[in-house]
């Protein structure tokens, strides 16, 4: 078929991997109000089932959770039906499948919460003048509320719960969503966190919610089949903070010392930059992580083969190129022509179409 470093197997968590692209977790409001996973959920994954591991759209690990109108979670006896039956047309067709577990934080607003606050590790609002789709339309970014130290044991519980549930599920494994500045971000981050107790203040304790959090999910799940999502250098959600070097070295190396099976890094910039520093490279986390490194945002054929070449990554995400050519893999290695990207309104729920029914590539 090919030679191409894309397409080299790669072991993971004690399963053999067909090639290196891994389809990145794309948020696509499809389980309408009730959150539960449908049928061509299933499509789409199935359709999507020739890359190495797919990664699941971000999904509540509880109502409190909640902050996309359509999204899915997995804290009742159907969301995790429903995933089942997902997982298993997945592994039917030979795919590997990962839940990235998600909390918005900050990123909600009360109109998900029976009009209480979203939580945050501080009160500050999102600085973004986009706002928020609400269940009642957009609206303006609130100010959250700090959570107590009950908020953080609950939410800990409510992790390892969710981590409970997608075994029940029938994932591969999880992807913790600490990235795109949603709740575990907003800890991290030193101009979002500005608490005053073991949870803020220094690197140390602005780690220590996530590294709470990853304790519980490894009390159920093995280390090797539990991933991190970070975006040192995104400014999605209003992330970046001076610091951001230094934090998100120290982090990689708590997620090293855990012996977790893969890092996910969003080291390019096509998600937006916060020009705090020179970005942050695969290189340098390569350096202080020993298991697999995904890389992400921004990358085609090309810059995906180069950096694999080059061993600064391990495997390379794909996400908007994903969306409207299922059949990536096999476009990659035969040199077909790519769907061109598609109108992203469609990102905000809706049907099959736009979603699942994207055809794969056929010769004239
Ligand atoms: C429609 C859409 C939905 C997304 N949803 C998620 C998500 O649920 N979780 C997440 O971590 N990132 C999400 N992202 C970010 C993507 O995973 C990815 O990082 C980004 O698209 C950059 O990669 P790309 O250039 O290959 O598309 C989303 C991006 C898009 C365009």
């Amino acid at each position: 078929m090919t030679d191409k470093h894309l397409f080299k197997p790669i072991e993971w968590a004690g399963n053999t991997l067909k090639n290196r692209m891994v389809l990145a977790p794309l948020t696509r409001g499809r389980a309408g109000e009730s959150r539960v996973p449908i049928s061509i959920m299933g499509d789409y994954y199935t359709q999507r089932a020739s890359g190495g591991l797919l990664i699941t759209e971000a999904t509540g690990i509880s109502s409190e959770a909640n902050g996309w109108v359509g999204a899915p979670g997995i804290y009742t006896d159907e969301m995790v039906q429903g995933w089942k039956a997902i997982n298993e047309r997945v592994h039917k067709a030979d795919g590997k499948i990962v839940l990235q577990m998600w909390h918005t934080g900050r990123a909600s607003h009360s109109d998900f919460h029976n009009g209480e606050l979203p939580l945050s590790a501080s009160a500050i609002a999102i600085n973004d003048d986009g706002g928020i789709h609400t269940p009642n339309g957009k609206k303006p970014f609130e100010v959250p509320r700090a959570m107590t130290k009950d908020d953080i044991t609950r939410t800990v519980a409510d992790y390892k719960q969710a981590a409970i549930n997608a075994k029940e599920a029938g994932f591969d494994g999880l992807e913790v969503h600490a990235a795109n500045g949603y709740l575990l971000n907003q800890f991290l981050d030193s101009r979002s966190n500005q608490r005053d107790d073991e949870y803020g203040g220094s690197v140390e304790n602005r780690y220590r919610f996530l590294g709470e959090v990853l304790n519980a999910v490894l009390d159920v799940w093995p280390a090797e089949k539990v991933g991190v999502r970070l975006s040192p250098n995104g400014v999605f959600n209003d992330m970046g903070a001076d610091d951001f070097r230094e934090t998100f070295l120290y982090v990689a190396k708590q997620l090293n010392a855990l012996k977790l099976g893969y890092l996910h890094v969003m080291d390019g910039l096509a998600f937006g930059f916060h020009e705090r520093g020179e970005p942050m490279t695969l290189a340098e986390f390569r350096a202080v992580f020993d298991g697999l490194l995904i890389g992400n945002c921004g990358y085609d054929q090309a810059t995906a083969e180069q950096r694999i070449a080059d061993e600064d990554a391990d495997m390379i995400a794909f996400g908007r190129p994903w969306i409207t050519n299922p059949d990536l893999p096999a476009r990659f290695a035969n040199d077909y022509p790519l769907a061109p990207s598609d109108d992203m309104s469609r990102w905000y729920g809706g049907g099959a179409e736009g979603y699942s029914d994207y055809p794969a590539y056929k010769a004239e």
